[in-house]
């Protein structure tokens, strides 16, 4: 088992391992002085993990109840965190308590920000059971649920007491959904760590594979990564936005097709025209696009609009896109900042005035 710490204020630690699942009530129990356990967890996951959970709990004789939602985005919002709430009164929880994230990052979500003001806030643990919610969501105390009006537009900081990564989790995933989580696993090699984007364009398709050394090193790279980032910028006051990588194009193409893309295919794209702007404003050292282009081609992922699947025969307007740029909450003070790369694993914050240039990368990446 790998052990990570995030420093943030409280400090806590990340566990990577294959078939940890099974020793988390022990785990629990030999470090946190609790009472019942509410894991929060999808429909989906449900019948796959959570009713073996919840026995494993009762096994070392803790009381659990599941709490369950529909699975998917729909559900992230006010009414399912109201009736999650209004059903753990019901059954008498209270802030001896804990509750337990199990699933992606929508679950991890929820959960974590009904923890963070159900009684004023009650702790809880994250068990990510998507390669998303493992390698970005469940670290960095970010939760939150949408809006109408927006994604994730209500939430609060909420550091979690423990993280447990199982790489078993990983293989009833669907293919797709491996595939977004792999877009954020490249997009830390393109800023940070330079070593591992090498190592992930060795690597190539055999990351489906899924062996046991190829998703542990994949994922402890990539959380060691997003926790030296959130342990200096627990806010996002500053550095933390380098994350943003790849996401200010990435969501100009989600708000495009009304999220009716995968996240981590638009943000793949998004890599592509950012890198390529790194090149138009003269800020890259180095041949920073096809670097990019190339390793998503190894990995399969899309590096044009219209390799994302359910994005074909739309007609796209760069005008509209810049316009959606504009109105993303990276805007600050009027002003577009995006993040620029220098080299692979190197990152400068550019202020945008001209948007000719962008203009033209968005007519490539179509
Ligand atoms: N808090 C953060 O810092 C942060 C960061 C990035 C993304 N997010 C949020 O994460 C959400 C997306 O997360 P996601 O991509 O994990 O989506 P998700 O939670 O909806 O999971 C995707 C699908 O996979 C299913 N699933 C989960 N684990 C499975 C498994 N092991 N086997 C088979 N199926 C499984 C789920 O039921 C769901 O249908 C978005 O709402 C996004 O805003 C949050």
């Amino acid at each position: 088992v790998k052990v990570l710490k995030v420093k943030t204020k409280p400090e806590y630690e990340i566990l990577i391992g294959k078939g940890i699942f099974k020793s988390i009530p022990e785990d629990m129990k030999s470090r946190f002085d609790f009472g019942k356990v509410a894991i929060i967890t999808d429909s989906n996951v449900r019948n796959l993990y959570g009713d073996e959970l919840k026995k494993l709990f009762e096994k070392a004789g803790v009381k659990a109840e599941i709490f369950d939602f529909p699975a998917g985005e729909q559900s992230k919002n006010t009414d399912t965190v109201v009736s999650l709430a209004r059903r753990m009164v019901s059954s008498r929880f209270d802030r001896k308590d804990i509750v337990v994230a199990l699933g992606g990052g929508v679950a991890g979500d929820i959960a974590g920000f009904l923890a963070s003001i159900y009684l004023r806030g009650i702790p809880f643990v994250q068990v990510p059971t998507t390669l998303l919610a493992q390698v970005d969501s469940s670290v960095g105390g970010k939760t939150g649920v949408d809006l109408p009006e927006g994604k994730n537009l209500l939430g609060t900081f909420y550091q979690p007491l423990r993280v447990y990564i199982d790489t078993d989790f990983l293989k009833t995933l669907p293919l797709l959904e491996l595939k977004n989580g792999l877009a954020e696993v490249v997009k830390y090699g393109c800023i940070l760590r330079r070593t591992f984007f090498y190592y992930l364009k060795r690597l190539g398709k055999k990351f489906y594979e899924l062996s046991e050394d190829v998703l542990t090193e994949v994922i402890f790279q990539s959380v060691k990564a997003k926790a030296w980032v959130v342990s200096r910028d627990e806010k996002e006051s500053g550095l933390r936005r380098i994350l943003n990588f790849g996401h200010t194009v990435g969501h100009a193409i989600e708000t495009e097709f009304d999220y009716r893309v995968p996240h981590g295919l638009a943000v793949a794209v998004g890599m592509v025209a950012e890198a390529r702007l790194s090149e138009t404003f003269g800020v890259a050292e180095e041949k920073v696009a096809d670097r990019v282009i190339n390793l998503l081609k190894e990995l399969e992922l899309p590096t044009k609009i219209s390799d994302i699947p359910g994005a074909k025969g739309k007609k796209l307007s760069e005008d509209s896109m810049v316009q959606s740029m504009l109105k993303d909450k990276k805007v600050w003070k009027g002003k577009l900042t995006i993040v620029l790369l220098k080299k692979i694993g190197k990152t400068c914050f550019y202020e945008v005035e001209d948007f000719v240039p962008v203009k033209e990368v968005l007519k490539e990446v179509v």
